[in-house]
Parts: structure tokens; C-alpha cells; sequence
């Protein structure tokens, strides 16, 4: 008979084919006397990361893998890993060396012996640092974590850290209410629980990567203040809604500028400038909503042409569904127009809202 291992560290992995091998062996090392297992959520690596996991697999029955398809995010493969495993004790961590395994025995006695629920390997606390990062991703990281504040009760140093290890018990307390977006899980995870977690916070320096490369990039960004948002008002209304609300007011300030230059600039008719306006606006609208709104969704060459041609379509129909709803509010209702235009507006934006995630940006 197998038992379960204590503890399981869950390590996101994307294109890290070189350093697979040396960080079991710093696993190996590094955790001597503990029963252990990894965990890699690989979401579908192109350098032959999995075959590297694998190899080491062949002869080391600690070493799983989760292969993900179509899927991309530190956080859900972070939650996916913690949900394959039965270990009491859960670790994230980076797949990339950049983290000091050396830490793990004092963040597992923190959690397994000390009665804290949390531990977080921190480079904001004495001990800690941030390694070769630059002035600018170091400032980033300042404001992020200054941001972080605003969703967190409890004081935390690093909040943005991918390095951390908890009882099982807590993540299954926060696992219901997560955002599962973005990189930022232990943000995520604290701010979900019901009442503040003990935390004990472990300092640790961040190494400089030597193998494979970075993944963040400017989409990192975006998800971190659709968490941010979606602690503070989420669980009133999706974030993704108002950023879709967001360009649709992009929108009419875009469509305001082209009809007043096509008027006054060009010396158009009043239909031709409304009807380069209007194009202007959802060309516009399409074009942000596919970059931002539902960047993970987004439609590339030929898809491109055919969701601007669902999502004109959508649009066409929520302008007369607009139309109609405030003529009769104004009209039979006798409502004030500035209600009945408003309504309308609301109405016809819930359902481009509502229609084109599920047709133009289906999943
Ligand atoms: N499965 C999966 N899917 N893994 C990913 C993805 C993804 O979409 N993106 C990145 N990874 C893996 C990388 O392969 C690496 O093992 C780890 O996640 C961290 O990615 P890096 O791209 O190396 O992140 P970083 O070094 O810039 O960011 C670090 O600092 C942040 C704090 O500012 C990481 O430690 C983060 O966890 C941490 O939050
Ligand atoms: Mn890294």
C-alpha cells in the first residue's frame, strides 16, 4: 500500500524544458525525509517540457502531470493541480529555479507544526529580495502590490508572491469564491477566504531564470486589474461586463467625434456622417472587445472577418430592440426621455453583452 503524500507542490510549467530535470533534483535534495509529490499543470508546451517531465516521471513515482489543452493561467493550473491531489499540505511554485527550494522544510513546519495556515516565501521581508529584475518591473511590482491592499484585510508583504504552501482545509475554504484569473492565486486566495488566514511570511531571494524565458507580458497586467476588480464588485457584476460597458462608452464618444467632423469637417449629409459613424464605432468596439475584453478568446485572421460580421449583426438588432423599448417607454408609458433613452441603451447593451460572448467570442 501507497500512502498519500504530505505535502504536494503544484508547479505551472510553459516551455521550461530545461529546467524540469534539475528542479526534481533540487526537490529531491532539498526535501529529504518528507513525503512529496509534483505535480506539473503543463498547458501544452511546444519545447518538449512534458517529454522532459516524463523522463524524470520513468523513474520517480512522485513526479505527475496535468496537460492542459487550449487553457493558459497560473492561478486555474494552480487549482487544478491542489484539486488532483489528496496531500494535506499544498505548495505553489515556479517551475523556472527561480524560486529557493530550500525554503520548503521551513514553509511545511510552518503550516504542518506551527499552527499557521499560511506560508508565503516572501522578497519584501528582511532576508528577501527581488533578485536582477530592473527598476521597472521592480516599481511595477510595488504598485501591484499597494494595489493588492485595497482587496486584502490583512497585512501581507508580498501578495503577488507565486511561492507559497497552505493546508489543504484553506484552499478548500476559498476554493468556491476564487476569480481563478491571471498569475496572481495567492492574492486571489486570500482574499476569498471568509475570515484572515495566519500567515507566516519566509524570506527568500529571487533567483535570476537561467533556463527558457519569461511569460509575462502586457495580458498579465490586464488580468491582474480584472482581479482586483473582480474582488471589489464581482459578486455584484461580472467584471467582463463592464469592461464590455467600458468600449461600448468608447463607443459613442468615437461615434460623437466621426459624425461632428463628418458634418462640419467634410461637409457630409447628416445620414452619411451618422452611417460612417456608426461603422467608426463598431469597428472600433469590435476591434477593443477582441483585444481586451475577451483577449483570451481572441479572433485572429480569417475568424476576425467572420466575428466582426456576427458581432455587426448583434449590435444591428440591439439598436432596434433599443429603438423599440424607448419609444414604447416614452410613447405608451409616458416616461421621462431621459429614462426611456437610458433604458433602452442598458437594454440593447445587455444583450450585445449577453449575445456575442455566446456567439461571436463563444468559448
Ligand atoms: N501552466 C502554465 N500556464 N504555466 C505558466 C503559464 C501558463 O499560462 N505562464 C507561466 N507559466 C509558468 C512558467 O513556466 C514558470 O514555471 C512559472 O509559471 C512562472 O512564470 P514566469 O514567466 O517565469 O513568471 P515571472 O518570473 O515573470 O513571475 C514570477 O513573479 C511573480 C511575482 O511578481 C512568478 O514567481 C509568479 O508566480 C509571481 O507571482
Ligand atoms: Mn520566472
Amino acid at each position: 500500500m501507497i500512502a498519500i503524500p504530505q505535502l504536494c507542490l503544484v508547479i505551472p510549467v510553459l516551455n521550461e524544458v530545461g529546467n524540469i530535470a534539475p528542479l526534481v533534483a533540487s526537490l529531491d535534495v532539498a526535501l529529504a525525509g518528507e513525503s512529496w509529490e509534483v505535480i506539473f499543470v503543463d498547458d501544452d508546451s511546444r519545447d518538449g517540457t512534458r517529454e522532459a517531465i516524463a523522463a524524470v516521471a520513468a523513474d520517480d513515482p512522485r513526479v505527475r502531470m496535468i496537460h492542459r489543452i487550449g487553457r493558459r493561467g497560473l492561478s486555474s493550473a494552480f487549482i487544478e493541480g491542489a484539486q488532483a491531489s489528496f496531500a494535506p499540505f499544498v505548495a505553489a511554485m515556479d517551475g523556472d529555479l527561480q524560486h529557493d527550494e530550500t525554503v520548503l522544510p521551513a514553509m511545511l513546519a510552518a503550516v504542518r507544526d506551527e499552527g499557521f495556515d499560511l506560508a508565503i516565501g516572501s522578497r519584501y521581508v528582511a532576508g528577501g529580495g527581488i533578485g536582477d529584475w530592473d527598476a521597472t518591473r521592480a516599481s511595477m511590482s510595488s504598485l501591484a502590490t499597494w494595489l493588492a491592499g485595497i482587496v486584502l484585510r490583512t497585512k501581507v508583504s508580498d501578495p503577488m508572491s507565486g511561492f507559497f504552501m497552505l493546508r489543504r482545509p484553506v484552499f478548500e475554504r476559498a476554493v468556491r469564491r476564487l476569480s481563478a484569473m491571471g498569475f496572481k492565486i495567492l492574492l486571489d486566495i486570500i482574499a476569498s477566504l471568509p475570515e484572515a488566514p495566519r500567515i507566516k511570511e519566509l524570506p527568500f531571494q529571487f533567483r535570476t531564470r537561467v533556463s527558457g524565458e519569461s511569460k509575462l507580458d502586457a495580458g498579465v497586467l490586464r488580468d491582474y486589474l480584472l482581479l482586483i476588480l473582480d474582488k471589489l464588485v464581482g459578486h455584484i457584476v461580472p467584471v467582463r461586463f463592464l469592461l464590455f460597458a467600458g468600449v461600448g462608452t468608447l463607443g459613442i464618444a468615437a461615434h460623437l467625434v466621426v459624425l461632428n467632423a463628418g458634418l462640419r469637417l467634410f461637409g457630409m449629409g447628416f445620414s452619411g456622417a451618422q452611417a460612417l459613424a456608426t461603422a467608426v464605432a463598431v469597428v472600433g468596439n469590435y476591434t477593443l472587445n477582441n483585444t481586451f475584453t475577451f483577449r483570451e478568446r481572441r479572433l485572429k485572421g480569417r475568424r476576425f472577418v467572420t466575428g466582426l460580421l456576427t458581432f455587426s449583426l448583434i449590435s444591428s438588432v440591439g439598436a432596434v430592440m433599443n429603438v423599440n423599448v424607448s419609444s414604447v417607454l416614452f410613447g405608451d408609458a409616458h416616461s421621462t426621455w431621459y429614462y426611456a433613452g437610458f433604458l433602452g441603451a442598458v437594454m440593447s447593451l445587455v444583450w450585445n453583452y449577453a449575445v456575442s460572448s455566446a456567439v461571436t467570442w463563444r468559448r
